[in-house]
């Protein structure tokens, strides 16, 4: 984290005098904004070996203090204003989501915003399962939309050594089920592949979720954060899973749901259902990316692996209004030339990166 600058706002203010007076925003790649994933907490109550490792995050890490944290109120606000800016989707991410007392609270109330149209935002939420079970039907009725399961493997001692927890592949599967029960579908299942160490999950994996009606989704192994040992030879490519898949099932490549979707879609020609790659290494899509990132103390992020963040905890707590925050968001938005997927390797020894259970994946 020490390698993190953050921006003051100013940074931001120069940009908004520079770029955007209205009209559709666009980046300076001519990216809209769509997405903004927000995070949540930087608390996860897993250890996964790839994104929080014990060694680092041990029980002598400081996480942040609550009053650190932007409020529900002041999500909410900066939500608005970047549906005002053109987002149509959010998703709630951590660390744990889940973990954020009375999440139900701030998810009700995202449910409420709109975009200039008039059409409700789409709200989804990715977490570990481990408190889905019990809390999938009070996420539904406070009006999440779907959710996203981090999974990577069933066998007990594989998904011990990925999650590093004491959880069960049980408790996560239950929580999977009763997600899809309630209608927080369809739901999705991630599964981050690690070449030696759970690829051989792959087709265990698929066999279950097959007919289930969930999409089981394989994220190629990213190197983001600086902690997690990142190496190109744990990296199974998208193609080299589905050549495995192919080795049992049939399956045929499917459209994007939309344009920029993370996962090429594939569909099992039986009829039963359908898997998704991530491939952001072997095959980056940032040239569609519409993602920002908000971290939980309020700093915008335009792209995983980013080094900066823009403050906008301050402008909010020193009384700026909506319109002002907008046009931060959108100076800041609008000078965006991320696209660090595409560069990887020029760049990734050069610069420092914050790591995923701060911004969320
Ligand atoms: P839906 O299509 O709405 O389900 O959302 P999604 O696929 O964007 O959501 P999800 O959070 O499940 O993303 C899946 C995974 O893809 C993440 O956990 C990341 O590992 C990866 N990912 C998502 N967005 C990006 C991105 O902008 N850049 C990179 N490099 N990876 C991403
Ligand atoms: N590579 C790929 N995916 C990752 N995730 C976390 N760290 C990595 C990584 N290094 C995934 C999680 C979860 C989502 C939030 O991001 O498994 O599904
Ligand atoms: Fe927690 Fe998700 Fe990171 Fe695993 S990948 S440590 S579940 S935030
Ligand atoms: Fe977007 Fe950055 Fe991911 Fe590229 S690497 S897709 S710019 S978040």
């Amino acid at each position: 984290m020490s390698k993190v600058i953050f921006h003051s706002l100013d940074s931001g203010a120069e940009a908004a005098k520079a770029g955007w007076h209205g009209g559709p925003l666009l980046d300076a790649r001519r990216r809209p904004l769509r997405d903004l994933r927000i995070s949540v907490t930087d608390r996860c109550n897993f250890r996964c070996t790839y994104c929080m490792p014990r060694e680092v995050f041990g029980a002598d890490y400081t996480f942040m203090r609550h009053s650190e944290l932007l409020s529900f109120e002041e999500i909410t606000r900066v939500a608005a204003v970047a549906a005002r800016l053109g987002v149509q989707k959010v998703r709630l991410t951590g660390g744990e989501p889940l973990l954020r007392r009375n999440i139900e609270a701030l998810v009700e109330m995202l449910s409420s915003l709109r975009t200039p149209e008039g059409d409700p935002i789409e709200l989804t939420l990715t977490t570990n399962g481990t408190l889905l079970q019990k809390k999938a039907r009070a996420l539904k009725d406070a009006g999440l939309r779907r959710v996203t399961v981090s999974l990577d493997a069933l066998d007990e001692s594989k998904f011990a050594s990925m999650s590093d927890s004491g959880v069960n592949v049980a408790t996560v599967l239950r929580g999977i089920d009763e997600a899809g029960r309630v209608g927080l579908a369809p739901v999705k299942v991630n599964m981050v592949v690690r070449k030696g160490l759970n690829d051989d999950q792959i087709l265990p994996m698929a066999r279950h979720f097959r007919h289930s009606g969930h999409v089981l989704r394989f994220i190629e192994f990213m190197d983001v954060g600086n902690t997690n040992g990142w190496n190109m030879d744990e990296v199974l490519t998208g193609t080299q899973i589905l050549d495995r898949l192919r080795q049992e099932f049939s399956l045929e490549p499917a459209r994007a749901n939309y344009r920029g979707e993370v996962a090429a879609r594939w569909r099992y020609t039986d009829g039963g259902g359908e898997i998704g790659l991530i491939t952001s290494v072997s095959q980056p899509f940032c040239g569609d990316c519409t993602r920002g990132r908000l971290s939980p103390e309020g700093r915008l992020f335009l792209c995983l692996f980013a080094n900066q963040g823009h403050d906008l905890r301050e402008l909010i707590r020193r009384g700026g209004s909506d319109d002002q925050l907008a046009a931060v968001m959108a100076g800041i938005w609008s000078v965006r030339g991320d696209r660090y997927s595409e560069l990887r390797g020029e760049e990734a020894a050069r610069l420092g990166k914050i790591e995923m259970s701060y911004i969320g994946g």
